[in-house]
């Protein structure tokens, strides 16, 4: 199957050259009143050792938001001004913005950006809100997905239960930080962290974060009776506090590479970046163990759903052969149950960009063979 052929012309009655220069092809694609954007990388950065972030970029002074904020490191990011402000962004200013503020590599920023734009964007416009719907990323052309474009706070595909600092969806509000569910998680940090500037037990160590992940998926299981953690967000939901770590550095202090209780802190609650804070000292590459050392440290923890008594179950497997790794299973579960399966019709820039967006996933994977988007629409 060759699905994922570089942007070319392609021929479709919408599809009209309006531009002759050798090297840059651009077309302008009209489907359903909406004008197609080719996505492409940013260029790449230079400039990639640590820098102490400077809050040069005043807060809160960009339009108003148009999104209620759903996720830490973007919403930092939209607070600094790394992404727009008004918290809706695009392929290479994820990217872009990424790189310039944490030193995420592009192929790891491609990744997140590409999970979640196939998700909960809309891919043909190349534009995702980082909260909820917004009047400026519209339905799918054709409403292909639903009457409309969700953003990432939405439950059910990228989002989902087991959070740190947000509760689950069916028993309380899974967009905003949540003080009660930190302070639990500081309660963790305090007997299992390491001692640092902060005091005994300020430093998150790879213990703190499984006995955290251990205490939110216990806590949840019980009180939400939908409780689910499929194969994507079992991996989400590693990744995510491995991104906190030190070897993985992302919120960790760029020089000293310790992420403390008060830089944690300063990031899920007050979503900027905490005084004097430098970021990564080299970029962050996918492909960390840290995910896997939580997983490995929570055996009792696999794919699985609390059943209609309450009980957790475990979610059938991946068919063969998808099976061989849990990377190409993530692979797998996304393709499937979350990217929805009317994008696997769709034709000009959209076409290219959804084929752009499944081989980044596609090529991080280790799968054997490409998938073509599968999963249940307008949910
Ligand atoms: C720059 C590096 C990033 C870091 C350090 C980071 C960090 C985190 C952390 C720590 C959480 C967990 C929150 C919790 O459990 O309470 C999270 C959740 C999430 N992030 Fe990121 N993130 C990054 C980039 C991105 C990008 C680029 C996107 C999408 C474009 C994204 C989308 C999400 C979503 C949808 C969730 C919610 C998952 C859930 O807990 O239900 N993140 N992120
Ligand atoms: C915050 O979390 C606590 C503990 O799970 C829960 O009781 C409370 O309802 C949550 N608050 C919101 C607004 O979801
Ligand atoms: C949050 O910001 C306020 C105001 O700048 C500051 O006083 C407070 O210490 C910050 N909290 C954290 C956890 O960084
Ligand atoms: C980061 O480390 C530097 C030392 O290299 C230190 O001066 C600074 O205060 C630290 N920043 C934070 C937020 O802990
Ligand atoms: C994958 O599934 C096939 C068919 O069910 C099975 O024979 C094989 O052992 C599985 N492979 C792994 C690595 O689990
Ligand atoms: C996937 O990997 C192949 C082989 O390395 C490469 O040619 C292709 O450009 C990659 N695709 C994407 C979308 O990154």
């Amino acid at each position: 199957m060759k699905s994922f052929s570089l942007p070319i012309l392609v021929v479709s009655p919408l599809l009209i050259a309006v531009n002759a220069r050798p090297n840059i092809r651009a077309t302008l694609d009209i489907q359903d009143g909406q004008t197609g954007k080719l996505m492409v990388f940013p260029p790449q950065q230079t400039d990639t050792g640590t820098k102490r972030m400077l809050i040069i970029r005043s807060l809160h002074l960009g339009p108003t938001t148009c999104a209620d904020h759903a996720v830490p490191a973007m919403n930092t990011l939209a607070n600094h001004g790394y992404i727009s402000r008004n918290g809706i962004t695009n392929f290479a200013e994820i990217i872009r913005g990424t790189g310039e503020a944490f030193n995420i590599d592009p192929v790891m920023a491609s990744g997140m950006a590409a999970q979640n734009l196939l998700t909960r964007g809309n891919p043909f416009v190349d534009k995702i809100s980082i909260g909820g719907v917004s009047p400026f990323v519209p339905p799918l052309p054709g409403k292909i997905d639903g009457p409309e474009t969700q953003g990432l706070a939405k439950h059910g595909r990228v989002e989902g239960d087991g959070s740190m600092t947000r509760s689950d969806v069916h028993i309380g509000d899974n967009r905003d930080f949540n003080q009660t569910l930190w302070d639990m998680d500081l309660e963790q940090l305090a007997m299992f962290g390491d001692d640092g500037p902060d005091g005994p037990g300020t430093v998150f160590n790879l213990q703190t974060l499984i006995e955290l992940k251990r205490h939110n998926y216990e806590s949840d299981q019980i009180l939400d009776p939908e409780f689910a953690i499929p194969i994507r967000r079992l991996n989400g939901a590693y990744a995510a506090p491995a991104l906190i770590l030190r070897r993985v550095l992302v919120f960790a202090n760029g020089t000293t590479k310790q992420a403390t209780k008060r830089i944690i802190s300063s990031f899920f609650m007050n979503q900027t970046f905490p005084e004097n804070w430098f970021r990564a000292a080299a970029p962050v590459l996918p492909g960390s163990p840290i995910a896997a050392e939580i997983a490995a440290g929570l055996p009792q923890w696999f794919p699985g759903h609390n059943d209609e008594n309450g009980v957790f179950v475990a979610d059938p497997q991946p068919p063969a052969p998808f099976n061989i790794s849990s990377g190409c299973a993530n692979y797998w579960d996304t393709l499937v149950n979350a990217v929805p399966g009317s994008l696997a019709h769709v034709t000009g820039i959209f076409k290219q960009n959804v084929d752009l967006l499944n081989g980044i996933l596609f090529n991080a994977s280790g799968c054997s063979e490409p998938l073509a988007p599968a999963g249940p629409t307008n949910v």
